[in-house]
This record gives C-alpha cells, sequence and structure tokens, in this order.
C-alpha cells in the first residue's frame, strides 16, 4: 500500500480525505498542530475506519521538526498539504500570521522530502480567480490581483510550484482549486468545526438552525444575480476528497509530467437565497434569517468550469445541494449531542 503524508489531516477536508485514502487502498499518514483542529477527530476517524493512522503532532513551520518526520516517514509516495490558515478576514487583519504559517509550512514539506519522486497534491481555491470576467471561470483564466492576504499565498504557493517543476524537480505536483466545500461525511461522526463565529455560510446556516445562533444574516440582495445574492459553487467535501484520491492516480500515471491546476466544484452555482431554501426545505427546519448590507470583499459569483477535471482528472462530483445540507445538519445535531 502506498503512504501517503496528509498534513492538516485532522482538519476539515484533510479528515475527509483519510477516509477516501483508505477506501481507495493507501495508507495515510498525518501529520498536524493541532492548531485548528481537535485531536478528537483521531478518534472519530477510527469510529469509520476502524484504526488510528499513525499521526504526528507537528507545526510543519519548524524546519528541523519536519526535516525528522522526512527521516521517519522516508519512503512515501504522495504529499497530500493541507496545513495552512484559511480565514479571509482573519489574513486581513493579521497579513503575517498568514505569510508565515502558509509558505514556512509549505517550504519546509517540500525541502523535507527535495530529490524524492512524490506526488504532491496542493489546496488551492478558487479565490485564486477575484470575481471572473467569464463564467464559469476555467483553470485559464485570468489570476487576478488576490483580494486578501489568504489569497495571495494560495497565488504565490502554485507559482512556486510551476517554477519548481520548470526547474526540473522530483516532484509532480496537482493544485487543486477547491470552490466551496461543505457538508460531512454520510458517518456524522466528521464535519467542519469553526472555531468562533463562523465565516461560512453553511455552518453559519446549521448553527443557527440548532439555536447557537439567533439568526443569519445574508449579506446583501442587490447584487446582479437572480435574486439578488452572492452565487458560489458549493461542493460536497466527500466529492472533494475524491478529488485528492484521483490526483494521486492521475500523477502515478507515466505519462503525468510536471504540474498541472484543476477546478474542483460542481459546475453550477448556488445562491445564498437558494442555499437557504434548500436547507429548510431538505432537513425541514425553518431559519430565522434576515438582509444585511453587502460585506466587504465578498465578490459576486463565482463558479467553476469543470470539463478539465472530467476529461483529464476523471473525476466528477455525485452529491447534490439537498445531501450537502442534510449531511452538515446530520453533523450539527451530532456534535451538539456529542461535544468533542
Ligand atoms: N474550507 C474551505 O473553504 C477551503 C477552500 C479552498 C481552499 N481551502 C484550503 O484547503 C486546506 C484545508 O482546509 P480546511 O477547510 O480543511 O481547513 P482546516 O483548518 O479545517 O484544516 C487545516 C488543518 O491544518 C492544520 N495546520 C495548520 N497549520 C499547520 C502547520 N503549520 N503545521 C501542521 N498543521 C497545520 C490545522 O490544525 C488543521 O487541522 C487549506 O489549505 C485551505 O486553505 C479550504
Amino acid at each position: 500500500m502506498a503512504k501517503i503524508l496528509v498534513t492538516g489531516g485532522l482538519g476539515f477536508i484533510g479528515s475527509h480525505t483519510v477516509v477516501e485514502l483508505i477506501n481507495s487502498g493507501y495508507e495515510p499518514i498525518i501529520v498536524d498542530d493541532l492548531s485548528n483542529s481537535d485531536p478528537k477527530i483521531m478518534d472519530q476517524l477510527a469510529k469509520i475506519i476502524g484504526y488510528k493512522p499513525p499521526f504526528y503532532k507537528l507545526d510543519l513551520c519548524d524546519e528541523q521538526g519536519t526535516k525528522e518526520l522526512a527521516k521517519k516517514e522516508p519512503d512515501i509516495a504522495g504529499i497530500i498539504h493541507f496545513a495552512a490558515f484559511k480565514a479571509v478576514g482573519e489574513s486581513v487583519q493579521q497579513p503575517i500570521k498568514y505569510y508565515r504559517n502558509n509558505f514556512y509550512s509549505l517550504l519546509n514539506i517540500l525541502n523535507a522530502y527535495d530529490g524524492k519522486p512524490v506526488n504532491f497534491v496542493f489546496s488551492s481555491s478558487c479565490t485564486v480567480y477575484g470575481q471572473p470576467d467569464v463564467l464559469p471561470v476555467t483553470e485559464s483564466a485570468p489570476v487576478k490581483t488576490a483580494e486578501s492576504p489568504y489569497g495571495n499565498t494560495k497565488q504565490i504557493a502554485e507559482e512556486m510550484l510551476k517554477d519548481m517543476q520548470t526547474a526540473g524537480s522530483s516532484y509532480k505536483v496537482i493544485s487543486l482549486r477547491y470552490f466551496n466545500p461543505v457538508g460531512a461525511h454520510s458517518s456524522a461522526l466528521i464535519g467542519e468545526l469553526p472555531i468562533g463565529v463562523p465565516q461560512n455560510l453553511v455552518p453559519f446556516i446549521t448553527q443557527t438552525a440548532i439555536g447557537k445562533r439567533e439568526k443569519i444574516t445574508v449579506f446583501g440582495d442587490d447584487y446582479s444575480t437572480l435574486d439578488g445574492s452572492c452565487i458560489r459553487d458549493y461542493i460536497h467535501v466527500v466529492d472533494l476528497a475524491k478529488a485528492h484520491v484521483a490526483a494521486l492516480k492521475l500523477m502515478e500515471a507515466e505519462t503525468f509530467k510536471g504540474y498541472d491546476v484543476f477546478n474542483i466544484g460542481t459546475g453550477t452555482g448556488s445562491s445564498v437565497l437558494e442555499v437557504i431554501r434548500a436547507f429548510e426545505q431538505s432537513t425541514g427546519q425553518k431559519l430565522n434569517y434576515q438582509i444585511g448590507p453587502r460585506r466587504g470583499g465578498d465578490i459576486e459569483q463565482v463558479w467553476g468550469d469543470v470539463n478539465k477535471s472530467k476529461n483529464i482528472l476523471k473525476w466528477q462530483t455525485e452529491l447534490d445541494l439537498d445531501t450537502m445540507m442534510q449531511s452538515a445538519w446530520e453533523w450539527e445535531k451530532y456534535i451538539a449531542q456529542n461535544p468533542l
């Protein structure tokens, strides 16, 4: 079984990817500093997969520690690099915190395995497109000036990885540009665990429905969209997790050379109001929501062209918006009854 190092493997997307790696016959090794995850997620994972994968508690900004990790785990076939900070708003307030963590962790892990034939999957984001001129946005669309230090870390990281390939690196690399991951595993044993007030729509919806938050505010209903609210391409986290397996498989092929980038979304957009309605209809929960002013930094609408992923990555989404809402709701109820 090929060993895959999963950095940030106890986080939201990482934990779901660990499950899909095992389902596909890989042997995940988790590295996480627990800066944005709970160690009990390991127990939750064990309930789903039947065992606890090897785990290293390590801050990847620690250069020496990361080198030692590479000595302890020398024979890995791949790395999936999730470890990063991801709160857009916080990155505007504390840019250095974001540049430091997102770059040092990436550079240290790349350095630690430099010279080895390792397949590397990088967590990028549709934030690299800003507000695209043409929708759906394709991978060849021009990258716009980043709207936040967080977005800038993703843009620069992609450039770095591409430059590394041009220079003839031993790595093969795929950057996956995620759209908006939501939902939870069908077991409801793992899901998103926002710390503090959620910055994203779906955790805010589920926390409002369970009574943790009084109401949800829709930031603007005067955008140039069908119902005036912002549009995003929401993707079920389990579909997203499977895209990482597809990326590893593609890089395992002799024919794959160097570097590539793929949009990872459903290919359709849903407005904030549509998501609220989908939640209400699919769960039977009534949401207390109000329309508020626009929120600074929000782009109007974005959804991805996913033809390249379908044709080359041989991957596409299977789970619809209702399933995303139901699974997110099941997870919210689970965590309310079984706090970690
Ligand atoms: N969730 C989204 O909406 C979204 C969208 C696009 C891209 N991404 C990217 O996907 C990746 C995973 O996102 P997520 O939603 O699972 O986030 P998350 O915060 O749930 O998971 C990230 C994990 O990495 C760990 N980590 C952070 N810095 C670390 C370090 N220096 N050393 C070791 N571990 C470290 C955290 O403890 C956490 O467990 C991130 O790179 C993020 O930028 C996320």
